[in-house]
């Protein structure tokens, strides 16, 4: 019997060999977010002694990332391509690394051989009868990873979903770990009073047979709760959650108006529960996608209608949005926020949405509408880039105004205990009174 079963047991080790094929000096790119290997991660991490120099590349990292912790520098460098919860203290110590990138040109850093990855560690399904695997939940940049590294490690784990739209072939993987695992997990956010106003005015831009591109968090999650009225809306996003299950439960969202993959729920990678993990599983209807097709801004633009919602850290009076800074501190990063930013500007009747509380800290005491962007912040999507900004206050519709009309509209949507200075800026930079 020489059929994929036979590729199959013959590529079998144990964890500990698997992992000992990699080297001192490797590049390894690891599954994104929820899709991480967590038994090749824990074991790269117990080989520690053995290795030096080891850069980890990935994204949002919602494991433990126990390679970031003190002391472990002397063995694994990581390199955040966006910087997580687990991830944040190693960059912001230095000792971790932060490299800029759109999402969507990620695929090429590794093609190119800008950052030539080594290994790939990947949590794939179970194979399918042609002895195919799906990347289910992760496919963004892990695909194009696989594909381009020289070695392939794969934990096999029969509660990775099998989805559509990706996949790799046994005889692709060089090492497989059999070990079934839960999945990690992304509860439902906490949605309060300022999320649900700000959703209010997000739902009030859609309309029946639009298409949307959602971030992660509260906001998204209050804008899907004002959507349950709505006819045919679409998916084509980088990522999805729970919330856009039960919108499809209901019958709202059936991706019938969609210009391109019809019927189809596009995406690249997941975050969710268990809920959602079923729903995509062997589902014809949802694409997981690499992040080179989902968010390439010239893919989006060919999206009808198709309303992109992002948030951000700060947006200064002229529109610029820091999306992934506070101060020098490098927080999260650009993600796909300027793919979809710019796709949506393209779309015959896109709209590009950032959407943020017009406050944050412990005691709400700092306005994230701001005359300048904090020092050492960078600018993620540009002020040329910008359209719609909303707060709990209300829309401001950027693009075609003048930089007075901006900073007006920005001022009369940032939180009424700020406007006061902020006026004040308005008037000795435009050299006329707010109220005219
Ligand atoms: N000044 C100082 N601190 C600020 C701040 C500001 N202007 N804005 C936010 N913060 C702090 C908050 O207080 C909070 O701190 P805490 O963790 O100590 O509580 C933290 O930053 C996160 O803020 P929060 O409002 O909870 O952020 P969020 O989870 O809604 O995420 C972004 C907001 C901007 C960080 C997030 O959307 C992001 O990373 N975007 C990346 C770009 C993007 O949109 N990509 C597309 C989707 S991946």
């Amino acid at each position: 019997m020489n059929d994929w079963r036979t590729t199959y047991a013959d590529k079998i080790v144990s964890v500990e060999e698997a992992v000992s094929h990699v080297k001192s000096g490797d590049r390894i790119a690891f599954s994104h977010a929820c899709g991480e290997g967590q038994a090749l991660t824990a074991e790269l991490v117990k080989q520690a002694p053995r290795l030096e120099n080891v850069e980890i590349v990935h994204m949002v990292a919602m494991s433990t990332a126990p390679y970031c912790q003190p002391g472990m520098e002397k063995h694994f460098r990581h390199n955040a391509l966006f910087v997580g919860g687990s991830t944040r203290k190693a960059v912001e110590e230095g000792r971790a690394d932060y490299t800029p990138c759109f999402f969507h040109e990620i695929p090429s850093l590794f093609r190119d051989g800008l950052l030539p990855i080594d290994v790939a560690f990947i949590q794939v399904s179970e194979p399918d009868e042609n002895g195919n695997c799906s990347l289910g939940i992760s496919v963004d940049y892990t695909q194009p990873a696989a594909e381009t590294a020289k070695l392939r490690i794969a934990q096999v784990n029969k509660n990775m979903p099998y989805t559509y739209g990706n996949g790799i072939n046994l005889k692709d993987i060089d090492y497989i770990v059999e070990k079934d695992e839960p999945l990690i997990e992304l509860q439902p956010p906490h949605i309060g009073d300022t999320e649900r106003k700000i959703g209010e005015y997000v739902a009030s831009l859609i309309k029946d047979g639009d298409t949307l591109q959602l971030g992660i968090g509260a906001i998204p999650d209050a804008v899907l709760s004002f959507l349950g009225e709505k006819k045919d809306l679409g998916i084509h996003s980088e990522m999805f959650s729970d919330g856009v299950v039960d919108l499809a439960n209901k019958g709202v969202i059936t991706n019938a108006k969609k210009t391109i993959d019809q019927g189809k729920f596009v995406a690249n990678f997941l975050m969710g529960t268990k809920k959602l993990y079923d729903f995509v599983d062997h589902n014809p209807d949802v694409l997981i996608e690499p992040a080179d097709y989902t968010n390439d801004p010239f893919v989006v633009a060919q999206v009808d209608n198709i309303i992109c919602i992002n948030s951000a850290m700060q947006v200064d009076l002229m529109g610029q949005v820091n999306a992934e800074m506070i101060g020098y501190r490098q927080f999260s990063g650009v993600g796909g926020q300027v793919d979809f930013v710019r796709g949506a500007s393209r779309s015959k009747g896109g709209k590009a949405i950032i959407a943020m509380p017009s406050t944050t800290g412990k005691t709400k005491k700092i306005s994230k509408i701001v005359s300048l962007l904090d020092e050492g912040s960078a600018v993620t999507t540009s002020r040329n880039d910008v359209d719609y900004v909303i707060t709990e206050f209300g829309i401001a519709a950027l693009k075609g105004k003048t930089l007075r009309q901006r900073a007006k509209a920005l001022i009369a949507i940032a939180h009424p205990d700020f406007r006061a200075p902020l006026i004040e800026e308005f008037e000795r930079r435009f050299h006329c009174k707010y109220a005219q």
